[in-house]
């Protein structure tokens, strides 16, 4: 193939097209993640022909349900054939770093192994149909301030274990056909042209055998890209960028087989899509059915005094607040699906309940400042009814924005306060794509549902849960603080001078507020049912693969329920920092009432390893873990021991300026040097008699041996090192 054709191939022909060249034929890819967005106007780029709107990430994710996500993935790629689209862009995996990252919508979880397993099974579903993922934004895309210049700076075994985490699952395990780099520099790289990140990580680390694709517009340098390891520079065309690669590889700046590689890769690309390109129908009205199916159990029910909910057979309702109308269902941005329908709550409600369904929408949509008339109208509807729901949310969440706050609009949080004040049995249902501080005002309201953005079908959904056709089984993926300031991240967003240090490091969302003992208003994993589930003791076993943990769990109420049995890992005294509690598995159980399921978890030896730094390398330490299973990370119901060998042959490595406490942990060290220490010299009478060695324990080997009298000459420290490696 000619040079210009090969750096051809490697930038698309279009906003959404790779280029044809030689016998390479062009192919499709388009938005998602939560529906196929195919462009419909050349005059508006975000105008998309009608497609389902599945529920976006933020209600997916609440469901911690993997089944559902398969076969959110399968209907996707089933659309997409129908619309002759080849790749999808999606899913978006980027941890929720922050609850004002705007775009946290889009992604499912501020937990890896939740975001990972459930982004799994998407991929497997979508490209069960024959049409590649895009698993995005590869990596560190969590915020939108500064969203393509912003340096995110992250310590090597934070990045491992938590920003890294989900994109090594999917990848080792569901081999996405393509991967997408983020805009955001890691540590000062670009990562559309970071060798380290493209290459080194993803294939050489992680196997990963597909295409990275660049986010739209994500590529500074075209050269440096394709050196670094970037496929296709999207969106297109590019000639000038083509160009440049073409004299690079011409004039020995880039080596032609690395270009080579990139036009492999896009060749395997298309030629795959087109193996499997089939333009079917789909069946509208049965997506449509699964989107609502999805969205109802991703809704959360945080609070249910009293059992106001569900809703009874007769009751008169007042259904308050313009989202039960007109409901907010997605987010702004790449992934705005124009639905093929749209359901409201307020309908779904009339024609789910026999009694009174009337309206009063509270609020303006444009406006936050109350509007006294609808308040009044809303608050008179309340008195005069047995229940009063209201529908309250954010009025706008896009793509390109981080939120600047916590707060539902002033007017939403007026209507609550009014209505609940009518009417003591007031259900509140919250629309928004990102988590909203709901204390103090929830204090003052027996229930409160959190609907999220729920795609097409929310509305149904919000009407299946409350009136009890669905047993709610959300749980949070992501926890609602008290108040930001509270928040892990809070005084390291969204940084300044191009940078933004992820200094809570390890502790990312409830790691962080369950290490420093803080209280939430709802916790990670937390959610409510119309039944209720009790639990067994749980007994673990260890064997060659991980931890397999067995639980019984029993629905002690009266009506048939979901339970989402969660495990988190404790790992007591370990080595080193540790998070208090990790989610390591979790289960999805439908469990008849009155039945017991013996529900069995299981933990790889993968996800039980941290990142060493020092060996720069995944080890799983040897301890004895301990396995808290329960309902939420701040609501454990049996705990298990179990005692897990470690990595074989790991040791951290000991050299003449390890220090003396970093000696003192290895045991053959530990020997070696307290031999060395039983002598009689004034240093050795400092180390103490029974070898606590506090005052010398910061000291390197090497740097001991300076001290007047110190036994360690510098023959003896290598004599020291050789013994302890040999
Ligand atoms: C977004 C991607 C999206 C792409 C194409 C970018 O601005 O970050 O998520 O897939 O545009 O629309």
């Amino acid at each position: 193939m000619e040079l210009s054709d090969q750096a051809a191939l490697t930038s698309g022909s279009a906003f959404w097209k790779t280029t044809a060249a030689g016998d390479v034929p062009a192919i499709t890819l388009t938005d998602g993640p939560h529906g196929v967005r195919l462009q419909s106007s050349a005059a508006d780029m975000l105008a998309g022909r009608p497609a389902t709107c599945f529920p976006p990430a933020v209600a997916s994710g609440s469901t911690w349900d993997p089944e559902l996500l398969r076969r959110m993935g399968e209907a996707l790629g089933d659309e997409c054939r129908a619309m002759d689209v080849q790749v999808l862009l999606g899913p978006g995996i980027n941890l929720k770093r922050t609850p004002l990252g705007g775009r946290n919508f889009e992604y499912f979880s501020e937990d890896p192994i939740l975001t990972g397993v459930l982004a799994t099974e998407w991929v497997r579903g979508l490209q069960s149909r024959g049409v590649g993922a895009s698993l995005k934004h590869f990596a560190v895309n969590s915020q939108e301030t500064d969203r393509m210049t912003i340096s995110a700076d992250v310590d090597e075994r934070t990045l491992r274990e938590l920003y890294l985490r989900a994109f090594q699952r999917v990848v080792t395990q569901a081999q996405p056909w393509t991967i997408m780099c983020a805009y955001n520099k890691i540590n000062g790289a670009y990562a559309s042209q970071d060798p380290w990140l493209l290459t080194e990580v993803l294939r050489d680390e992680w196997g990963f055998e597909g295409l990275v694709v660049s986010d739209w517009g994500a590529v500074v340098d075209r050269v440096l890209a394709v050196d670094a390891g970037l496929d296709l520079a999207m969106p297109g065309p590019d000639d000038t960028g083509d160009l440049e690669v073409a004299s690079a590889v011409r004039e020995n700046r880039l080596p032609a087989e690395v270009l080579e590689r990139a036009v492999a890769r896009v060749r395997d690309l298309v030629a795959k899509s087109l193996r499997n390109k089939q333009t079917d129908g789909y069946d509208a009205e049965a997506h449509h059915t699964l989107a609502r199916d999805i969205a109802a159990r991703g809704i959360v029910l945080l609070k249910n005094d009293d059992d106001v909910l569900p809703l009874r057979a007769g009751q008169s309702l007042a259904v308050l607040g313009e989202f039960a109308r007109t409901p907010r269902y997605q987010g702004g941005g790449s992934s705005q699906i124009t639905p093929t329908r749209l359901d409201d709550a307020l309908t779904s409600l009339t024609a789910t309940t026999a009694a009174p369904v009337r309206f009063a929408p509270g609020y303006r949509t444009d406006s936050a400042t109350p509007d006294e008339p609808l308040l009044a109208e809303a608050a008179a509807l309340a008195a005069d009814s047995d229940v009063a729901v209201v529908f309250v949310g954010l009025t706008h969440e896009t793509e390109g924005a981080d939120r600047t706050h916590l707060d539902l609009p002033l007017s939403h949080i007026e209507l609550i306060a009014r209505v609940s004040a009518a009417n003591p049995r007031t259900v509140v249902v919250l629309s928004n794509g990102a988590v909203v501080r709901t204390s103090p005002w929830d204090a003052s309201v027996p229930a409160l549902v959190e609907a999220w953005l729920l795609g097409q079908a929310g509305g149904s959904a919000i009407a299946d849960v409350l009136s009890g056709r669905v047993n709610p089984s959300g749980r949070l993926a992501e926890t609602i603080p008290l108040k930001l300031s509270d928040h892990p991240s809070y005084l390291d967003f969204p940084g300044e001078g191009g940078h933004v240090r992820y200094g809570e490091g390890l502790h990312v969302g409830y790691r962080g507020f369950d290490a420093r003992e803080q209280p939430v208003s709802y916790p990670f994993g937390f959610g409510l049912s119309y039944t209720t589930f009790s639990y067994g003791p749980a007994t673990a076993l260890a064997t060659p693969e991980g931890v397999e943990i067995t639980v019984p769990v029993t629905n002690t109420g009266s009506r048939d329920g979901r339970e989402v049995v969660q495990a988190y890992v404790r790992v007591p005294d370990s080595r080193v920092r540790r998070a208090p509690r990790e989610l390591k598995a979790f289960a999805n159980v439908l469990i008849p009432a009155g039945s017991t399921s013996t529900v069995k978890l299981f933990v790889s030896r993968e996800d039980l390893a941290y990142w060493d730094t020092r060996l720069a390398g995944w080890v799983v330490e040897e301890a004895r873990y301990t396995f808290a299973i329960g309902a939420s990370s701040r609501d454990p119901r049996t705990t298990v021991f179990v005692e897990v060998p470690g990595s074989p042959g790991w040791r951290w490595p000991l050299t003449a300026s390890s220090t003396v406490a970093e000696w003192l942990a290895d045991p053959t060290g530990a020997s070696l040097l307290r031999e060395a220490f039983a002598v009689d010299s004034p240093l050795t009478s400092m180390a103490g008699d029974d070898g606590p060695f506090e005052l010398l324990s910061g000291m390197p080997l090497n740097r001991l041996g300076t001290f007047p009298g110190s036994p360690l000459t510098p023959e003896t420290v290598a004599k020291l090192v050789e013994q302890a490696n040999g």
